[in-house]
């Protein structure tokens, strides 16, 4: 063969492992309205950046007839790109090939950039777009996810792992992307089930669309599965690309510092009138986010989950954080089971890759109630404190009204670690709010007195003049200022440039026992 032919070859080989199942396979991916896995990669990488690896890859199984047919690349396509400029290791699942399904030559693609990205220090996406285990390949496939698993769990607080997810994915194609860092999620076009419609209704007689089962709705409300919901696929891989931009590559590296023309001295007199006369009357958290951050711009991560408390990424005087913050629009910002769990995962994402806490506090306390108690507020809220205790990048809390009971305690306190634990003037720190706190300390008083109404409204101005107020705390050290509100963002900027080298640690251990 001469040289000329070789490289024809070459080309014709390559080009071939660009089709994927087919021209008719791909015409039904796009006519389900979605993309094929090369043109995901296209949108969520920097222009002409991807780097293609194991394009030449068979599957090589001969189990029903499978041999006869044959996909170079198989159902994944690999490799590395750069997103703004820096280094991303991706995977994307091709459904045109045997519906994205995963058998032993799939997984060993995945484990190979997985482990690439491992030892070189760079982000995973994950483009999820599969049926699972490759039937057909039988507990070699099993085999193949758990080595995938393992990777998956090998990388966490190492490199963040980013999972969209893109089609309909059953099986271990939930559980790879449960494992990591951020799933996101299309709606009205991708699903998420450990097993699909037609085996719920062989095994439980339940008739279920996917959409009710496992769709984008179902795990950004109510499962807490999906961290971010996307209207297309376009907008899908943008937001992964924003993402990013607040995350450090690696566990060993600090976030991007971005330069912002928001001036860091920024007073927004906004801020003073914010938190309403009546304790009881709800503001929106949000709205103090973005008068307090690098250009109003905030990220959130579960923004229709657990309501009650707020998470995401912004920037302060350039610098990423990580803030969370108390909704009292919702439930009042009460912590329940799924605020904490929320909240805790947030927690440790932002401990395990360097980058700061910012907490919003204004909470009422654990939500009361059999559903909570026998659901297990207990152990979900002890996650959200050893998420906290266990956090040593720096720590900074504003009590901008309500620090009630162990939820004061919970919300990174002093006592927990908090670097700088500022309070505005109409912070109110104590074990629990007046009315409840009169009922309980004075029920004998109230019981005897002649008008119980007059009596209670008295002691209860009496525990608001003496407890509801920061002073107390301030008195103790337990709150390091007082500051006019205004004053906020200028605060926290220098509070983060002061604790630019912080260092602290935990004891020596193999691992905690946080309370799963
Ligand atoms: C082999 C598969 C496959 C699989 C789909 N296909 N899933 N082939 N193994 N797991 C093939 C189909 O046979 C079909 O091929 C093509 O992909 C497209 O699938 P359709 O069913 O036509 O597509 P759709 O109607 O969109 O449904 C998609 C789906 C459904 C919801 C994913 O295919 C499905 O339910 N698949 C099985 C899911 C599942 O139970 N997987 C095993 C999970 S166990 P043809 O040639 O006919 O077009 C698992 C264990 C891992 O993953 C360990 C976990 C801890």
């Amino acid at each position: 063969m001469s040289e000329r032919s070789k490289i024809e070859e070459l080309n014709e080989l390559r080009s071939e492992s660009q089709e994927g199942g087919g021209p008719d396979r791909i015409k039904a991916q796009h006519d389900q309205g979605r993309l094929t896995a090369r043109e995901r990669l296209d949108l969520l990488l920097d222009k002409g950046s991807f780097r293609e690896i194991d394009a030449f890859v068979k599957h090589r199984t001969t189990a029903f007839g499978l041999d006869q047919q044959q996909f170079l690349s198989d159902s994944v396509v690999t490799g590395w790109g750069t997103i703004d400029g820096r280094l991303v290791y991706v995977f994307s699942q091709d459904f045109t090939v045997f519906g994205g399904s995963l058998g032993e030559v799939h997984a060993e693609k995945i484990v190979k950039v997985m482990d690439m990205a491992i030892k070189n220090g760079a982000p995973v996406i994950g483009l999820n777009d599969s049926g699972g285990a490759r039937i057909q390949e039988g507990v070699v496939s099993l085999g193949g996810y758990a080595d995938i698993f393992l990777r998956n769990t090998m990388a966490s607080g190492v490199v963040p792992q980013i999972s969209a997810i893109m089609g309909p994915c059953a099986g271990g194609a939930v559980y790879s992307p449960a494992l990591t860092d951020f799933i996101f999620m299309v709606r009205n076009s991708s699903y998420m089930f450990v097993t699909g419609p037609e085996v719920v209704k062989s095994v439980t007689h339940e008739e279920v669309s996917f959409e009710d089962l496992g769709g984008a709705s179902i795990h950004s409300t109510q499962s807490g599965v999906c961290h971010v919901v996307a209207d297309s696929e376009a907008d899908t891989l943008f937001l992964i690309r924003k993402l990013l931009s607040y995350l450090p590559q690696n566990n060993l590296e600090d976030p991007p510092f971005r330069p912002t023309k928001d001036n860091p001295l920024r007073r927004d007199d906004a801020l003073d009138e914010i938190i309403p006369d009546e304790a009881n009357k709800p503001y929106d958290v949000k709205e103090v986010i973005r008068m307090l951050v690098d250009d109003g711009a905030f990220f959130e991560i579960h923004n229709q989950f657990a309501m009650n408390i707020v998470v995401g990424f912004a920037r302060m005087g350039g610098h990423a954080v990580g803030v969370v913050a108390n909704q009292p629009m919702v439930l009042a910002g009460v912590l329940d089971i799924d605020a904490s769990e929320k909240a805790a995962r947030f927690v440790r994402f932002c401990d395990s890759f360097n980058i700061p806490i910012i907490t919003l506090e204004d909470v009422p306390g654990f939500m009361p109630g059999t559903a909570q108690e026998h659901g297990g507020i207990i152990r979900a809220g002890a996650k959200l404190l050893y998420a906290y205790c266990e956090a040593t990048v720096p720590k900074l809390t504003v009590v901008t009204r309500k620090a009630y009971g162990g939820a004061y305690d919970v919300m990174s306190s002093k006592h927990i670690r908090g670097d700088l634990n500022l309070a505005w003037p109409t912070a109110e720190i104590a074990v629990m709010g007046p009315d409840g706190a009169v009922n309980i300390i004075f029920r004998k008083e109230l019981a005897k007195a002649k008008n119980p109404e007059k009596k209670r409204a008295e002691l209860v101005a009496d525990y608001r003049e003496k407890f509801a107020n920061p002073y107390v705390a301030a008195s103790r050290g337990y709150i390091d200022d007082v500051i006019e509100p205004r004053d906020t963002r200028p605060r926290l900027i220098n509070a983060l440039e002061m604790l630019t080298n912080k260092r602290d640690s935990n004891p020596a251990k193999k691992h905690g026992n946080i309370p799963l």
